[in-house]
């Protein structure tokens, strides 16, 4: 899903197709060292973005928690030390808001890094995007002043839009209630049953803007961006700076979908942490805020669910 929209924002930025070398899954296996040294040694990229990781839900963190520390391990070791190698420069790497404790301060600061014990359904996951942010830390303190390489960190909040995972079992909260608001429509179902009392509050980012806020922080010259970091404490959130309740978001996608029947909350299933939103001040600071309000987003991504699932 990112990957495609930093790739659709920089195009609309003016770089032609010839500019941009892109991998699928099956073209390129990130995890195999001996390929991806092939592929830049190869290619050599002048800028990367690393949008590539193992991602999922709850429940694959928790089935397959071996497979989403070592393959991410693995992914991002491998491109940064390929990248080094054949002397690329600039290298945005891509986070997420679990690298911060579960019980941090909310809003969530950049500052918050290490400071207390993770969630422990996505803590594999979590460990490994912090050793992500800690490889371009370690790379610029290293390598940084003889070699003049500049590799940053991005902190998503939840993201959502088209070319997101509409899987029944397996995806985000967007893309599965606009599933099941739209198989309920179809169904002409008189009810539709949300797990939780609904009050839990998150944040929520369209990919488009989330690409936007990738191609600003690389394009930032290293003395903006080194004023407004630390070498190591060097990652920048990105978020839209608002959160909505569950009942909010399901009463919007309902509205998007046009769904008719009743919208009911069990209160009997978790709801999860009471609040998790990030603090995008230091990416404000930096020249950046995001643009595509939640209706909006909502109704492109329902629209690019129907195209390719309806
Ligand atoms: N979506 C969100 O809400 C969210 C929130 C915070 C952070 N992020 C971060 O944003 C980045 C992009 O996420 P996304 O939502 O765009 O996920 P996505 O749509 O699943 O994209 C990830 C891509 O990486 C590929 N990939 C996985 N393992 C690979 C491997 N070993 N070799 C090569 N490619 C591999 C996947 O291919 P296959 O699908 O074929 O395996 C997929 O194309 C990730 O770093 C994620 O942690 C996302």
């Amino acid at each position: 899903m990112v990957g495609s929209a930093i790739a659709r924002q920089l195009r609309a930025g003016g770089h032609p197709d010839s500019h941009l070398v892109t991998r699928t899954h099956a073209e390129l296996d990130l995890t195999d060292q001996a390929a991806v040294r092939g592929f830049f040694a190869a290619e050599k990229p002048d800028q990367v973005y690393l949008a590539a990781a193992r991602v999922g839900g709850i429940h694959a963190n928790n089935t397959y928690p071996a497979d989403f520390i070592y393959d991410n391990l693995m992914i991002q070791a491998n491109i940064v030390e390929a990248a080094f190698r054949t002397g690329v420069k600039k290298l945005l790497f891509l986070g997420s808001s679990c690298i911060y404790p579960k019980f941090a301060p909310q809003p969530m600061r950049e500052d918050a890094l290490l400071t207390g014990t993770l969630e422990p359904t996505n803590e594999p996951y979590a460990i490994a995007k912090i050793a992500g942010i800690k490889l371009c830390e370690s790379y610029n303190r290293q390598h940084g002043a003889s070699h003049g390489i500049d590799y940053r960190s991005v902190m998503p909040t939840n993201l959502y839009g088209p070319g997101d995972n509409y899987h029944p079992e397996n995806s985000h909260v967007i893309p599965a209630l606009i599933r099941r608001f739209h198989e309920a429509k179809v169904a002409q179902a008189p009810s539709l049953t949300v797990w939780g009392t609904g009050s839990p509050r998150r944040e929520f980012l369209y990919v488009d803007d989330m690409a936007a806020a990738s191609v600003h922080v690389m394009g930032l010259d290293k003395a903006t961006y080194d004023q407004h970091t630390q070498p190591m404490l060097s990652h920048i959130n990105v978020g839209c700076g608002d959160d909505v309740t569950i009942r909010e978001l399901a009463v919007a996608i309902g509205k998007t979908v046009g769904y008719q029947g009743e919208l009911l909350f069990d209160a009997s299933k978790p709801d999860g942490t009471p609040r998790k939103l990030m603090d995008s001040a230091r990416l404000q600071a930096l020249g950046w805020q995001a643009t595509v309000p939640l209706e909006q987003g909502l109704e492109r991504a329902y629209q690019d669910f129907l195209k390719t699932h309806a």
